[in-house]
């Protein structure tokens, strides 16, 4: 087979001179799906100018809390002069709600889209970065009076302080004598034989309500009833309620005053107790004259020597009087004595009782919620409350607890200052009118200036 010879010339006439000129047909499609895109972003302006919708030009959807606002872009961009900015001022934030300060002293105040970011789309709002926390508590500089809290706190695992109430030297300012290890002992003596308390015979939270096996919730009389439509809240099952005596000691520590009576006398004030105790010995003595004649044997200072028996007839008062202060002396210095602690004063026979002090929150700067660690078993966060014998013992868990689940990390449990801590001072809210007519939401779906009162989109 003859084969052409390969000159330069016969190779050159291979190559398409007009490739420069002429566009690849991929190079062709792009130019025209670019046209088209532009057309269609055209047509899809277009299409929510009449709306008077800006949402178009948002960077990201709105948080689910906002939604109805969100084609109300100068809801919070306010606008002057009709340019937009995308700066969001806090007046306008403001304006739907208050976010009042974090304290007085702060050294300078951050804008609220600092903290709080929009266009994110789903998730809360209030659900804030640390860095919006530590840009100042990592080196916490104050103005003015400054209180004792930790100064450097860069996350919640790496160097946050143990919680002030469990680091060591404080305690437990309750003055009720109460000794966990002998109430969760075994076969413990109930008002009808032996039983094993449990942690809800004594705690629970209000929304709780199991039936009280040694006490009762019974209003006392005269005390307005409860409305019954209240639905227990969520705060109602976040803390245990104070342990009280008419719930949750009353039937194993009944407060007898006298062997003639079954009954015993009022949980409260020594006054009121001893109008009570008096009352009962007075109607007695009238029900039972006979007994105005005592028998005693005399007191001697020599017992070797026995004497006769004395026998006095009192009058109705001196029976009471003494009935009273054998049964007061029983009450004050061992009934009563047995959990509080009881002083008396010169110029009163009668005692003063020391307040409780039972502490309903123990964490004043940050939230907890039993509800939510209900999972775990009471005595896994409060470990010395099988063991305790001294009320000034502190039961509460320390941070290490809490750091076992609540740690950075997918397996693990939010662990954001956020989570524990709010920032705002709600006690300093101010309140802030409605300013919307129904129409105007969701959405903006009638355009804003058909009505009055809202200053929309323009
Ligand atoms: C509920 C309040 C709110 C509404 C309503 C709102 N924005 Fe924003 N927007 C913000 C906040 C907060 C920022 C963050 C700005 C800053 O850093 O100060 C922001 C930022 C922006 C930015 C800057 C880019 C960015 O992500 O930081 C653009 C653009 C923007 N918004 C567009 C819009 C448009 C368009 C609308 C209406 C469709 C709108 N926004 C509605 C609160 C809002
Ligand atoms: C047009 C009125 C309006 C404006 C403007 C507005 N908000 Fe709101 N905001 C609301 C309403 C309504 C809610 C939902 C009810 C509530 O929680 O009070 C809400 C809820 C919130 C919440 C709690 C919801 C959550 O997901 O945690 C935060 C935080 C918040 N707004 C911050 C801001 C900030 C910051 C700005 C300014 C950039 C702003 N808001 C502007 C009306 C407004
Ligand atoms: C340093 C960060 C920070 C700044 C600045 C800030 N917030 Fe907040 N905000 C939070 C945190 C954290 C929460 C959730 C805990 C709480 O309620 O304090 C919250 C909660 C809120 C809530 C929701 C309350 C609810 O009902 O749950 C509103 C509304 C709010 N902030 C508005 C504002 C406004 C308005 C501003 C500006 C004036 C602002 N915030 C500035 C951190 C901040
Ligand atoms: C602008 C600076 C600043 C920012 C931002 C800030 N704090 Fe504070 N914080 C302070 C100051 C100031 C104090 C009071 C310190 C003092 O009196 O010694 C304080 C005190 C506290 C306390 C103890 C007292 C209390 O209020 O319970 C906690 C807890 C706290 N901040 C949590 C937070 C959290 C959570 C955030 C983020 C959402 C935050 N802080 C953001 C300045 C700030
Ligand atoms: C017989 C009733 C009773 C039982 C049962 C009981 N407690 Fe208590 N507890 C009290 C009383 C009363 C107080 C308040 C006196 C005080 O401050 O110590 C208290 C206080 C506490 C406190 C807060 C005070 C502190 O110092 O930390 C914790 C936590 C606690 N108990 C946990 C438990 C747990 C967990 C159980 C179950 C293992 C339990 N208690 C069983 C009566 C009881
Ligand atoms: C078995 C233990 C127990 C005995 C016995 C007892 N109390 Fe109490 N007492 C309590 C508890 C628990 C409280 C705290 C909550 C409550 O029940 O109101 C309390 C509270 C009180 C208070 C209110 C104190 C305050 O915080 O201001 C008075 C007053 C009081 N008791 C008087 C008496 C008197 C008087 C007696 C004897 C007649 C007595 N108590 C016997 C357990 C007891
Ligand atoms: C199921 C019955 C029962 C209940 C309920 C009960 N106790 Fe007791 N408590 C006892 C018994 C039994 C003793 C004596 C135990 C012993 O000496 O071994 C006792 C002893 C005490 C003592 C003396 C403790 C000591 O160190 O010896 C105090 C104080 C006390 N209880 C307070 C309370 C208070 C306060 C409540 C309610 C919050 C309460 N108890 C509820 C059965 C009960
Ligand atoms: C995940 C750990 C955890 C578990 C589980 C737990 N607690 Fe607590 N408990 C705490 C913390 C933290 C506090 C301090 C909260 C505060 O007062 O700020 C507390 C406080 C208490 C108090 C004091 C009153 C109060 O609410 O502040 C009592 C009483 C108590 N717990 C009893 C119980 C009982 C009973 C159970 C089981 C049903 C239980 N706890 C389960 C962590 C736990
Ligand atoms: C899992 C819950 C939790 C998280 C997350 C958490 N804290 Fe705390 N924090 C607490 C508790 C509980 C206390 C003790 C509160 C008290 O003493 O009343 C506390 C105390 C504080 C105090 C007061 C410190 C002192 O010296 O008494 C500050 C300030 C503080 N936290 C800031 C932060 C900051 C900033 C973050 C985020 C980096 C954070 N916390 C994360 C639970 C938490
Ligand atoms: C056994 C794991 C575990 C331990 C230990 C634990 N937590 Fe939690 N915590 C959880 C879970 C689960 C939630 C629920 C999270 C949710 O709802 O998103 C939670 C939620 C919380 C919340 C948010 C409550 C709310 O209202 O949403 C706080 C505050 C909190 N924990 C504080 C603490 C503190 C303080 C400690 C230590 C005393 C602690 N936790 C120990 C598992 C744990």
């Amino acid at each position: 087979m003859s084969r052409t010879p390969r000159t330069t010339k016969r190779l050159a006439q291979r190559i398409d001179v007009d490739y420069f000129h002429r566009q690849h047909p991929l190079r062709q499609w792009r130019f025209r799906i670019s046209l088209g895109l532009l057309v269609l972003a055209a047509v899809w302006l277009a299409w929510y100018l009449p709306a008077r919708n800006r949402r178009v030009y948002s960077s990201g959807r709105n948080s689910p809390a906002h939604a109805v606002f969100a084609a109300n872009c100068s809801a919070c961009h306010i606008q002057q002069a009709g340019v937009f900015h995308e700066v969001a001022a806090d007046s306008a934030c403001l304006s739907c709600h208050d976010g009042p300060i974090h304290h007085l002293n702060q050294a300078f105040n951050p804008t609220c889209s600092s903290c709080h970011v929009e266009h994110r789309g789903h998730g809360r709002l209030a659900a804030v970065s640390d860095v919006a926390c530590t840009r100042c508590h990592a080196g916490l500089v104050t103005r003015g009076a400054l209180a004792n809290y930790n100064r450097s706190i860069d996350g919640f695992v790496s160097d946050h302080p143990e919680f002030a109430p469990v680091r060591p030297g404080h305690s437990d300012p309750g003055t009720i004598k109460l000794n966990h290890f002998v109430h969760m002992k075994q076969n413990l003596r109930g008002p009808n034989g032996p039983v094993q308390l449990d942690c809800f015979d004594c705690h629970r939270t209000p929304a709780d309500n199991r039936p009280l096996r040694f006490g009762s919730a019974a209003r006392p009389p005269g005390s307005p009833a409860p409305a019954k439509d209240m639905l227990p809240s969520d705060d109602d099952r976040a803390y245990m309620a104070p342990p009280a005596y008419a719930k949750h000691c009353l039937s194993c520590h009944p407060l007898t005053f006298d062997k003639r009576f079954s009954e015993s006398v009022p949980h409260d004030k020594p006054r009121i107790v001893h109008d009570f105790v008096v009352k009962r010995f007075q109607e007695y003595i009238a029900a039972h004259p006979s007994e105005l004649r005592v028998v005693s044997p005399a007191v001697s200072n020599l017992p070797e020597k026995p004497l006769p028996v004395s026998v006095r007839v009192l009058t109705p008062t001196q029976w009471v009087n003494e009935r009273v202060a054998e049964s007061e002396l029983l009450l004050w210095n061992k009934t009563c004595k047995e959990c509080h602690t009881l002083s008396f004063s010169a110029g009163s026979d009668l005692p003063v009782v020391a307040p409780s002090n039972i502490t309903k929150r123990w964490f004043a700067h940050s939230v907890f919620d039993h509800d939510k660690h209900r999972l775990v078993t009471c005595t896994s966060c409060h470990t010395g409350a099988m063991t305790s014998q001294e009320t000034s013992d502190v039961l509460l868990p320390g941070i290490q607890l809490c750091q076992q689940c609540h740690h950075p990390g997918t397996e693990a449990v939010e662990s954001a200052c956020f989570e524990c801590h709010s920032y705002h001072d709600w006690s300093q809210r101010k309140e802030v009118k409605g300013r919307f007519n129904l129409p105007e939401l969701p959405g903006g779906l009638v355009p804003p200036q058909t009505t009055p009162g809202f200053s929309g989109m323009k």
